[in-house]
């Protein structure tokens, strides 16, 4: 792992960004997983500028987000699929008929054959972006007894429908989500976690410093070849 300290969010978004544009431009047909929250949006923020500025394009590039929620239409304001177009999909000139989402509503069996072929069918994820969840959740996959391998459906915790219950006005935040697994998302070529806040600091410090267990699912992490965890200043104050 290398792990890379910044001041803000801005200048994490501006590093991500740059290692992904840079990526792009050397392999316009490449492969991105992405990810929701707001950890992401510095980053998806830079990239939209890129674009703007006639740096980079999107439109040969695939797409697949780490996760869904199930028992949402797609088209929710909340749904992670709306996410992606408001904060970047219809920023930049990324075909949609190459994105790729999990279907929160499918039957999980069938629905993670269907994920795990499409992604190989791609030839795999060149570079995966993570957040990292108060618990050390990636994706959503919680703090449990065993890392799992493909995508799968997940009983949300407390800590994480309580931290995401914020953007939820209208409808109860729903208690399920579809999400690439653990083997997943390791499989990616390359890994770009971002985390800021002291929110984050304790799950950043199990992540890097503790044992790798499936109590921190982050911590898998420590075995990937190729991941850079992009840090602010207050997530990073327990290391
Ligand atoms: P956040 O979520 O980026 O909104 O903090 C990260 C996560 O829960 O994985």
């Amino acid at each position: 792992m290398e792990v890379r300290i910044f001041k803000n969010d801005l200048e994490i978004g501006e590093a991500a960004g740059k290692i992904i544009c840079d990526f792009v431009n050397s392999k316009p047909d490449c492969v991105l997983g992405f990810a929701t929250g707001a950890s992401p949006v510095p980053t998806y923020n830079y990239i939209t500028e890129q674009y703007n500025s006639g740096k980079v394009s999107f439109k040969n590039v695939t797409t697949f987000n780490l996760d869904e929620y199930c028992d949402l239409p797609r088209d929710h304001k909340n749904s992670y699929w709306t996410f992606m177009f408001e904060n970047l999909f219809s920023r930049v000139d990324v075909d949609p008929a190459k994105v790729n989402f999990l279907d929160g509503n499918a039957d999980e069996k069938a629905e993670s054959a269907r994920y795990a072929e499409a992604i190989k069918s791609k030839g795999g994820i060149d570079i995966q972006i993570l957040g990292i969840g108060r618990n050390g959740h990636i994706a959503f996959n919680e703090p449990s007894d065993k890392f799992t391998d493909e995508a799968w459906r997940v009983t949300l915790t407390q800590s994480t429908i309580d931290a995401n219950s914020i953007y939820f006005d209208d409808i109860p935040i729903p208690h399920y989500a579809m999400t690439m697994g653990i083997g997943s998302i390791m499989r990616s070529k390359k890994i770009i976690l971002i985390a800021t806040g002291a929110s984050k600091a304790e799950a950043v410090k199990e992540m890097i410093n503790g044992p790798v267990t499936p109590g921190c699912p982050a911590s898998i992490l420590q075995q990937h070849a190729d991941t850079v965890i992009l840090l602010d200043e207050a997530a990073a104050s327990l290391l």
